[in-house]
């Protein structure tokens, strides 16, 4: 709790500079953070926020926290491990070591930062690279992914990098060098959580998976809120399939099924 604490006062601190705040108001209570104005992405940026955590990073945490007793001193992998936090949250929930990987030199920055500023410096290592390059021969208890899987053309959007969301037109440029590789990254006994959104085919992960002699199951599925702006950019093909099967509209408001997927080798997955 105290290192929480620590590290929001820090990340305050180190950001002062970089807000505005209304005439007269002090940063001396919580509810003078309700006078700081606005919170515009630029000064997200300046809290060291640039790469806000998703819904889906959300959901991933989330069914991470339910894996508790299984993920003490486990060797953790994420592939595109952007702020951090998914690190973070497997530190916390006792993993021994944290191995991160993403092609963005800023999520370097900031993902190492935040385990920096949250005490796991001594267990944690981020490399950028692609995918599975940075950890060839390597194997891990628990491989963790929340990859950008949204099938759209590459296109930067809500100032993220295209990286950061587009998964190619059918959502799986990523997705399937992810699944490929996976089996020769899993220690004996390991598994895989990653998201997995509804629209792009769990039954073609799950064939590819299967080659590999690995099962997937569905751990958890939740809805995810698709703004208007992102909906107009999703595969044509692909919104006509599933809208109204995963894809959810109420007038000019849209939601999608997403799952969170565990993945391991057949009948070890609970
Ligand atoms: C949807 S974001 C998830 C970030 C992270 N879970 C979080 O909440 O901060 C996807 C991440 O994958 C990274 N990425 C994209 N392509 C990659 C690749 N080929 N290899 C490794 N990481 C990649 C992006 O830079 C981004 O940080």
């Amino acid at each position: 709790m105290y290192l929480v604490f620590t590290y929001f006062v820090n990340r305050l601190k180190k950001s002062i500079n970089g807000l505005r705040f209304e005439s007269g108001s002090l940063l001396t209570s919580s509810s003078a953070l309700s006078k700081v104005i606005p919170v515009s992405d630029q000064n997200t940026r300046a809290m060291g926020v640039a790469m806000r955590p998703s819904e889906y990073t959300a959901a991933l945490i989330q069914v991470l926290r339910t894996r508790g007793a299984r993920l003490h001193g486990a060797a953790v992998l994420e592939i595109g491990s952007g702020s951090g936090v998914v690190l973070a949250a497997l530190a916390a929930l006792g993993a021994a070591s944290l191995y991160g990987v993403d092609i963005e030199e800023e999520a370097i920055a900031e993902g190492s930062s935040l385990l920096q500023e949250l005490g796991y410096a001594d267990i944690a290592r981020i490399e950028r690279g692609n995918m599975w390059a940075p950890v060839a021969g390597r194997r891990f208890d628990l491989i963790a992914a929340n990859l950008p899987h949204f099938p759209m053309h590459p296109v930067e959007f809500k100032d993220r990098l295209p990286s950061w969301s587009c998964g190619g037109s059918d959502g799986r440029h990523l997705l399937n060098p992810f699944l490929d590789g996976l089996a020769a990254h899993l220690a004996p006994g390991g598994h895989a959580v990653i998201t997995h959104n509804a629209f792009v085919s769990l039954e073609l992960s799950r064939s590819m998976l299967r080659q590999h002699g690995l099962s997937l199951r569905i751990a958890q599925t939740c809805l995810v809120y698709i703004p208007v702006e992102k909906l107009v950019l999703l595969t044509p093909s692909v919104l006509g399939t599933e809208e109204g099967k995963s894809i959810h509209r109420y007038g000019p408001h849209a939601f999608a099924d997403m799952h969170i997927v565990e993945i391991g080798v057949a009948g070890t997955i609970a």
